[in-house]
């Protein structure tokens, strides 16, 4: 599994390859393959394609620094916008930070992430729940549903819009990396860029053209996300398919040494360090405790 930047030049991988890969499984299903092809036979739809493209995902935190113009930009964010959105009530908006003074703010805060400072652009993916309520204001009637359903709306809108954007980069070869560690610092974000009122930044969005991608990341098998017709609570073979999932993945991945474990003070050096201890160690850091209010304060009902 190579971090570089595919080029033109490299053999297309199967579907049941790509699918295979993405579960870290050994053997590729031919059945995967078979069934893309059939339903493209069926629908007339031509190579090459978004799932084969969704597949292969990797984000990319190494850029070559060249800037993505503005043409490219409006394509990939009219690209965004398309995406489906709550009743139609358009609750995402994007602010494209690119006064110097501004994003340097935003970089200063998370100074372990330099590439919110390298990428060729930068943007703030934001639920915005304040603009409906300013069309509801003028056309006279309430906001009834000031709850924490409000919350969530404007919040999935984002995600699926920000989610529309990574396909739309990735389809030209461009990297992206999300960023919702502004999340921690969301009163000086908000600030840096002057949110108003009900609204929140999701996520932060680094694009720009890859030096290198991450190393693939495989998911956690089907078997565990995906239930048939109701939830199926198999705390026993959930936790064998997680702890193998953990294995395959440190199977196909370099080593996690000692100074890049997680909080070694606290919990010691692990080997095998793999995905689940490592994720075990991530959220058992407290962070966050301020959203709330922030939420309340920027005018939210949380009831
Ligand atoms: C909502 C969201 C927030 C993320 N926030 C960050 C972040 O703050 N910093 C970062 O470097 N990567 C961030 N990521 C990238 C994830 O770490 C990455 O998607 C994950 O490790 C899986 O790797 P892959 O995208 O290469 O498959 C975020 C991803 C998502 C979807």
């Amino acid at each position: 599994m190579t971090d570089t930047v595919p080029s033109p030049a490299e053999p297309v991988p199967s579907v049941a390859d790509l699918v295979a890969r993405r579960y870290a499984f050994a053997e590729p299903d031919p059945a995967h393959t078979a069934a893309l092809a059939a339903a493209r036979e069926r629908s007339g739809a031509t190579g090459p394609g978004t799932i084969e493209a969704m597949l292969g995902h990797r984000s990319c935190r190494r850029f070559t620094g060249e800037p993505v113009d503005d043409a490219l930009l409006d394509v990939l964010l009219a690209a965004a916008f398309s995406a489906p959105s709550k009743s139609d009530l358009q609750q995402c908006s994007v602010i494209v930070v690119d006064d110097p003074e501004r994003r340097q703010a935003i970089a200063d805060l998370i100074p372990t992430m330099p590439w919110i400072q390298e990428c060729g652009r930068f943007l703030l993916f934001c639920a915005d729940s304040g603009r409906i309520r300013r069309v509801a204001q003028q056309a006279g009637t309430p906001f009834a549903n000031d709850h924490l359903d409000a919350v969530l709306n404007a919040a999935a809108d984002a995600a699926i819009h920000l989610a529309s954007f990574i396909w739309a980069a990735e389809s030209l070869g461009l990297g992206t990396c999300p960023i919702s560690v502004v999340r921690n610092h969301i009163e000086a974000v908000a600030t840096a860029v002057e949110l108003p009122e009900q609204v929140f930044p999701l996520a932060g969005m680094c694009v720009g053209w890859p030096e290198r991608l991450l190393p693939f990341s495989p998911r956690l098998p089907p078997t565990v996300t995906v239930h048939r017709d109701r939830y199926q609570p198999d705390q026993v073979a959930e936790t064998e398919a997680v702890a193998s999932y953990s294995r395959r993945r440190t199977a196909a991945g370099r080593p996690v040494p000692p100074d890049q474990q997680l909080d070694v003070d606290r919990w010691g050096v692990a080997d095998p360090y793999g995905w689940a201890e490592e994720k075990a160690r991530m959220v058992a850091r407290r962070e966050r405790d301020q959203l709330a209010r922030f939420l309340a304060d920027q005018g939210f009902g949380l009831g």
